[in-house]
């Protein structure tokens, strides 16, 4: 079996970071992880990767300024170096142009703590809780040009429970966030999933 090379985007903590490298250790596992890329240097993350033996690189977004595809050429450059195949996108607070997603389509993946298409964008658990929601959950999808709008590969429910804060929430989510992401990217590894173009509306 050829794995395929991955490498993580991260901008923070890094947990769904280390659930893919801990998933990727298991012999039988479709991918391996090369490479985490942070655009931020302070990012907890980056020492987890360092631990696991994992290369490492930061692309700091700042001195690029409002230029995102010069950012983005670093970015493609590093990609490249590692002979990347897939990208994960995994707390990654950057938004990515139709130039650096069209260069990676169906190859880039993303987690989003929502039943998508339910709460896009920023304070998911926050908004959640607000609109009464009774589930709520995590999705993993391909990375398309609207913001997280791309076909589903994975996709899991939690239950909301009464008295939940933000917090509990968001705490039940991450744990199935670190089941799915291991299980949609083997899925796409292996195959097994397929990016399609959405419909035109
Ligand atoms: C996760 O909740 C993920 O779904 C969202 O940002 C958070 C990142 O957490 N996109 P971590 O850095 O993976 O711990």
């Amino acid at each position: 079996m050829t794995k395929k090379r991955v490498a993580v985007l991260i901008s923070g903590r890094g947990s769904n970071m280390t659930a893919l490298i801990e998933a990727a250790e298991a012999k039988d596992y479709p991918a391996e992880i090369v490479l985490i890329v942070s655009n931020r240097p302070d990012a907890a993350g980056l020492a987890r990767a360092r631990q696991a033996g994992i290369a490492t690189a930061v692309i700091d977004h700042r001195p690029f300024g409002e230029n995102r595809e010069a950012f983005e050429r670093a970015l493609d450059d590093e990609l490249h170096k590692y002979r990347v195949g897939i990208v994960c996108l995994a707390g990654f607070m950057r938004l990515l142009t139709a130039w650096f997603i069209g260069r990676w389509r169906g190859r880039i993946l993303n987690i989003h703590p929502a039943l998508l298409p339910e709460f896009k964008g920023l304070d998911t658990h926050r908004r959640a809780l607000e609109t009464g929601a009774k589930q709520h959950g995590a999705t993993v999808h391909f990375v398309v040009e609207e913001t997280d709008a791309g076909p589903i590969i994975s996709r899991q429910s939690v239950p909301v429970h009464q008295g939940d804060t933000e917090e509990t929430l968001a705490a039940r989510v991450l744990e199935i966030e670190h089941r799915i992401y291991p299980e949609a990217l083997r899925l796409v590894a292996e195959g097994r999933a397929k990016f399609t173009a959405p419909k035109l509306k």
